[in-house]
Parts: structure tokens; C-alpha cells; sequence
């Protein structure tokens, strides 16, 4: 449930600009930072972790989602994902996040990227992952 002290998506977009200054990506230097809100307002961040082994490293999501978890959130309301080389560019969530996403996200759950334009687009987890798995039952 929502509570009346919601971030606004300036501070979740700067809380992800913040976490994306502690990526660790010597790798591709393409540094990535997730900021979300649970259901309670709490807002959790995370940032890709990149390892000499390289199938290893792990998305900014997925540190922003098992933020959320110890912290005891269960659902997503808005998830931001800031990437890019040296400025934002354009950082759609890879399919691993996608599927990640989904298993926190409903109908309602925004997800936020900048465009081309430099602009903050919006979307919802069906346009991102049509026809999701679920399990039968
Ligand atoms: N990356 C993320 O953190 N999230 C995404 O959704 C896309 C890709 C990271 C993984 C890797 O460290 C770097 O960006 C380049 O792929």
C-alpha cells in the first residue's frame, strides 16, 4: 500500500544517478544504476557489479530488486534504470531484467529510461515483456 510520502520521480531518478556513481564496470565502462519504490515508498537502489569472469557480473536491477527484498518490500510502484558510457544514454532493461521485473511488477508498476531525446520515456512491464511466463494454476 502506498503511503502519502512517495518520491517524487526527480529524487528516484537522482537516487539512480547517485547509485550509477558506484557502478563498477571496468569491463564495458558502461556504468548502470537502478533506483525503485516498494509498496510502502521506500526506495532502493542498486548498481551493476561487473566481474573479471565476465558471465558473472550482475545488472543494476537485480541489486536494486534484492535491496528490495531484505529491506522486506514485495512489489515495485516505479523502477528507474540510468546507463550509459560517460553520459545517460538510452538503457533499456535486458531481458534477464525484464523477467526480474515481472516477478515484483503489475499493471501499475512504472518503469522509466530516458529516450533518444534525452527525455524520461515510461513504460509498463507487458510493453517491455509481452506474454510473460506464469506459472499455470
Ligand atoms: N546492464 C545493467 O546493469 N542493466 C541492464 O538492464 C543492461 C545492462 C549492465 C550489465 C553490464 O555491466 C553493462 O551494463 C553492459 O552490458
Amino acid at each position: 500500500m502506498a503511503n502519502d510520502k512517495q518520491p517524487t520521480d526527480k529524487q528516484i531518478m537522482e537516487a539512480a544517478g547517485r547509485a550509477r556513481q558506484h557502478a563498477h564496470a571496468p569491463y564495458s565502462n558502461y556504468s548502470v544504476g537502478a533506483a525503485l519504490v516498494d509498496e510502502r515508498g521506500q526506495i532502493h537502489i542498486g548498481c551493476n557489479v561487473e566481474n573479471e569472469t565476465y558471465p558473472l557480473g550482475t545488472c543494476a536491477e537485480a541489486g536494486a530488486i534484492a535491496a528490495m527484498v531484505v529491506a522486506g518490500g514485495t512489489r515495485i510502484q516505479t523502477i528507474v534504470v540510468a546507463g550509459g558510457f560517460d553520459d545517460l544514454a538510452t538503457c533499456t532493461p535486458c531481458g534477464g531484467c525484464r523477467q526480474k521485473i515481472a516477478e515484483f511488477a503489475d499493471a501499475n508498476t512504472r518503469i522509466l529510461m530516458i529516450d533518444e531525446t534525452g527525455d524520461w520515456a515510461t513504460y509498463s512491464i507487458d510493453a517491455l515483456l509481452p506474454a510473460s511466463f506464469h506459472m499455470p494454476g
